[in-house]
């Protein structure tokens, strides 16, 4: 049988592991998909440097419509990043009768229901293995794995840069900005960190989870997204004294009254394996009704585990090239005409649990106050730490940690506290999940 062929847009970090990948284990991945996978065009914006990687394997060009348009290719493989160019011409891929490959969370976290509504109409599929947690197989695993699960909830670590400075901030005592710093110099967080310190990267792979979780559409403007920007080594150290670990978590849950979907820093009990997820690696936790809790470590990013995930999805679309449509695997795991319309809840309308930090008088009836306040509100109070206050102070931080409850009554707690005379500057909260 011919080789399938593969137009590769992009020949950054992702795509020249594709490449090299491809072509270290081409016997083998020829044999685990039945015919041959042959990259036959690469679309690049600087021509020559990628000529240095292809040699004379395939032609390289400089416009990716050359690329789309091409008859001769059956699958387009997006490695560019960004949204709108790319929207264009995963789109132009799809009306020209291709299937499509993309390692783009922002892509389909913006933009998946459109590009899946295009896809299931021209037949083609658009596979994305490599959009979330880089090469662990998580979309697999949700949607065929356990396809038997009614999911309750999915946890998970998917952003290493924000991990690895997490653990950077643990171990050595630094505060965010430092860690940063050095992180950026070491080539690990890139010159624009924005969208990996503020939670946006993962708020993306939290949506592509959500939908496949639920089957419900992609809704990445309805995510709480909160990065770790704010986060205070202070808070780090009182968490551990409590037994917590501080990770960036990307949360999707079932309740009975809609999905919540959120990325926030979150204490975790330290016995928890997640908890002990440390570095850039990702990890992502899975409650199903009949499995249990099952867990997915690996790297989330870099050349060839990212590659990895990208070539399981070319080897997959292979597979099933010639399968009709209607029998592939569907893009969101649930069949287009059975998604649901559940709503993704507001943030107030959350049930979680909480760290609460204040810095009060060290007075009689401070704690009475506050504690007063939290009672009116039907909050409980899981455990408490109160740090002597230092000599020739007369200030001191009380940690608090709730059990479970909801977000807006843990808000006008924190409205009412901050208006004590007794209280000093605002309240830090961070949620905590016990993942249990
Ligand atoms: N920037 C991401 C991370 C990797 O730090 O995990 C690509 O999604």
């Amino acid at each position: 049988m011919k080789p399938i062929k593969v137009g590769l847009l992009g020949l950054g970090t992702v795509g020249s592991g594709t490449f090299t990948v491809l072509r270290r284990n081409q016997e083998e991945i020829t044999r685990r998909a039945g015919r041959g996978i042959e990259i036959s065009m690469v679309a690049v914006r600087q021509v020559e440097k990628a000529r240095a990687i292809v040699g004379d394997a395939c032609p390289v060009v400089g416009d990716s419509m050359l690329v789309v348009d091409n008859p001769d290719i059956d699958i387009v493989v997006e490695l560019i990043g960004g949204t709108e160019l790319p929207r264009q011409l995963v789109l132009r891929a799809i009306a020209n009768g291709k299937h499509v490959v993309t390692a783009n969370k922002a892509l389909l976290a913006i933009h998946g229901n459109e590009i899946f509504k295009a896809a299931q109409s021209k037949g083609v599929m658009v596979a994305f293995e490599a959009a979330v947690a880089g090469g662990i197989p998580i979309i697999k695993s949700l949607r065929e794995g356990l396809t038997a699960n009614r999911i309750e909830w999915v946890a998970g670590i998917i952003n290493g840069t924000t991990n690895f400075i997490l653990s950077e901030m643990r171990d050595k005592g630094l505060d965010f900005a430092t860690v940063l710093k050095q992180a950026q110099d070491l080539g690990y967080a890139e010159s624009d960190p924005t969208f990996d310190i503020e939670g946006v990267d993962a708020a993306h792979k939290a949506t592509i989870i959500s939908a496949i979780a639920f089957g419900i559409p992609m809704q990445f403007d309805k995510a709480h997204v909160e990065g770790i920007s704010q986060l205070q080594a202070i808070d780090i150290q009182y968490a551990e004294q409590l037994g917590y670990r501080i990770k960036l978590l990307g949360i999707t849950k079932r309740t009975t009254k809609g999905i919540e979907l959120r990325v926030h820093p979150t204490l975790i009990p330290g016995t928890r394996l997640i908890a002990n997820v440390e570095g850039a690696m990702n990890a992502i936790l899975v409650q199903g009704d009949a499995v249990g809790a099952s867990m997915y470590y690996g790297k989330g990013a870099g050349s060839e585990p990212t590659a990895s995930a990208v070539i399981a999805d070319l080897v997959d679309i292979t597979r099933l090239a010639a399968a009709d449509p209607g029998h592939r695997v569907p893009h969101l795991a649930f069949q287009p005409n059975s998604i649901s319309q559940e709503i993704i809840l507001p943030m107030a309308e959350i049930t979680t649990s909480y760290y609460l930090r204040l810095r009060v008088a060290d007075q009689a009836g401070v704690l009475a106050d506050v504690t007063r306040i939290m009672a009116d509100l039907s909050i409980s109070i899981d455990a408490m730490l109160q740090k002597e206050p230092a000599e020739n102070e007369s200030q001191t931080d009380i940690i608090m940690l709730t059990h479970q409850t909801q977000e807006k009554n843990v808000l006008k707690a924190i409205e009412k506290i901050e208006q004590l005379a007794t209280v000093f500057g605002q309240v830090t909260k961070i949620r905590l999940e016990e993942l249990s």
